[in-house]
């Protein structure tokens, strides 16, 4: 297989490997670890494939929101009608920082794209800490927030187009509070990165809400930097895979008038320190 990078802050792209082929499964482990977004071309799977797949790397994290494919409850459909106007995830996140065990990573399998637009944007999070002045990282350091589900999937969004139309739903499950460190050093690579996001973050304990406001924003701001991020364009077939506790991702909902359909397995992760 050849792995090529995409950018100098993350992502690869992989071309001629078999996700179904568990020989090639440690040079992708190894690109995934080193790159923290890849992009597999051209897989010709199934449901039951993606989630073999996704076993390789760890147990599987089932979504308790989103809708689910037919006949397998661990996958989570990712979906956009062409007469629809949201996109699910279309702020900046990290999937499921609510948990107490944040997921390790998700797989996106491309079904169906439409014909322009629809790309996937991630935020190398180590990239964004690095950049930071040495004061400011030594401020954030030793700081934890807290993450919700609530206010995200509960029942205030039950109005949503989303809600509405059963892409998500189970709105009375959405409970789940965590504390994580703001800067962790992450379980594989040992590298730092920031654990803070716009969706799912409420706010940085021991901080007045204003400050907490302040600094968030302030981070939020300066990790959109195009020179922390890769873009990802779909064909079908493709399926990317990446490191939540190493990313941020955002769905671009530029394609209205075209379905887009997507398949997610999320991978569980491990508990995560300063
Ligand atoms: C997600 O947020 O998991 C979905 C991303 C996408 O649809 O591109």
């Amino acid at each position: 297989m050849d792995v090529m990078p995409m950018t100098g802050g993350l992502g690869a792209e992989i071309f001629g490997a078999d996700v179904r082929d568990s020989a090639q499964f440690p040079e992708i482990y190894a690109a995934f670890a080193k790159y923290s977004v890849i992009t597999l071309r051209k897989q010709s799977i199934t449901p039951k494939d993606h989630l073999d797949f996704a076993r390789r790397f760890g147990s599987i994290n089932v979504n308790r929101f989103f809708k689910p494919v037919d006949g397998f409850p661990q996958i989570a459909t990712v979906l956009k009608e062409k007469d629809q106007k949201e996109a699910v995830g279309e702020g900046w996140h990290t999937d499921h920082s609510y948990d107490q065990i944040p997921a390790m990573g998700s797989i996106l399998h491309a079904i169906e794209i439409p014909p322009y637009g629809g790309d996937t944007l991630f935020v190398s999070m180590s990239a964004a800490y690095e950049a930071l002045s040495d004061p400011m990282r030594g401020f954030l350091d030793g700081l934890t927030a807290v993450h919700s589900s609530r206010h995200a999937f509960g029942l205030n969004t039950i109005n949503s187009e989303a809600s509405k139309s059963g892409r998500l739903g189970n709105a009375e499950a959405a409970k789940q509070d965590a504390s994580h460190p703001v800067v962790i050093t992450h379980p594989l690579s040992k590298r730092r990165g920031l654990f803070v996001n716009p969706v799912f973050t409420t706010h940085i304990e021991g901080l007045l809400a204003d400050e907490s406001t302040v600094i968030l924003n302030m981070i939020y701001e300066h990790c959109r930097q195009p020179e922390f991020q890769v873009r990802i364009r779909w064909e079908p077939g493709d399926i990317t895979m990446w490191d939540n506790r190493a990313t941020w991702h955002k769905a671009i909902n530029d394609y209205h008038g075209f379905r887009r359909l997507m398949h997610r397995v999320t991978v569980d992760g491990v508990p995560l320190s300063h």
